[in-house]
């Protein structure tokens, strides 16, 4: 069993995408798969540790995105299954492929793990935006249509996150 990341169309599939193509979109998919893995990990982070007047509203905002993030991720590790390619989202390779800045452990104030989360929401969404015109280029309106909904998905969701910011200069 090899523990090094190379992906290939390693599987059979009658989907009749050029092999090339399958695997180039499987590389996206697990990329923005380690980015929405960790993005999980850090809005339960931020759930099980908020503090304050605000606690109800954030504990509960956080686990929401959180859920969120497992059903996001799902889809895109799903279509890296369909393309006949592995998908790769152990704690290994999250911590290596994700491109979401570190969460902290604590913060001094309640308001630090709405930017944290937002931060990688943003990370998220802006990344998965990056990758749609890729996806449209090779073809693949399948993928096209995922990264575009989940990125659609993802921006509401920072959306909701931000709110709880006092608004600031643009
Ligand atoms: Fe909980």
């Amino acid at each position: 069993m090899s523990k090094k990341s190379e992906l290939s169309t390693q599987f059979h599939t009658r989907i009749d995408l050029p092999a090339e193509t399958r695997l180039a979109m499987a590389v996206l998919l697990n990329e923005r798969l380690a980015d929405f893995l960790d993005l999980e990990r850090q809005a339960k982070q931020a759930h099980w540790n908020i503090r304050g007047a605000r606690f109800q509203q954030l504990h509960e905002l956080f686990d929401a995105t959180a859920t969120l993030a497992v059903g996001w991720s799902d889809q895109l590790a799903e279509r890296a299954g369909q393309l006949g390619v592995a998908a790769e989202g152990t704690l290994e390779v999250i911590a290596k492929r994700s491109r979401l800045a570190k969460a902290p452990l604590t913060v001094d104030r309640a308001d630090q793990w709405v930017h944290v989360v937002a931060e990688a929401l943003a990370s998220c969404a802006n990344a998965a935006r990056a990758n749609i015109d890729a996806a449209d280029d090779a073809d693949d309106a399948i993928t096209t249509d995922l990264l575009t909904r989940i990125t659609g998905e993802t921006d509401k969701q920072l959306w909701f996150v931000e709110s709880h910011l006092e608004p600031e200069p643009k």
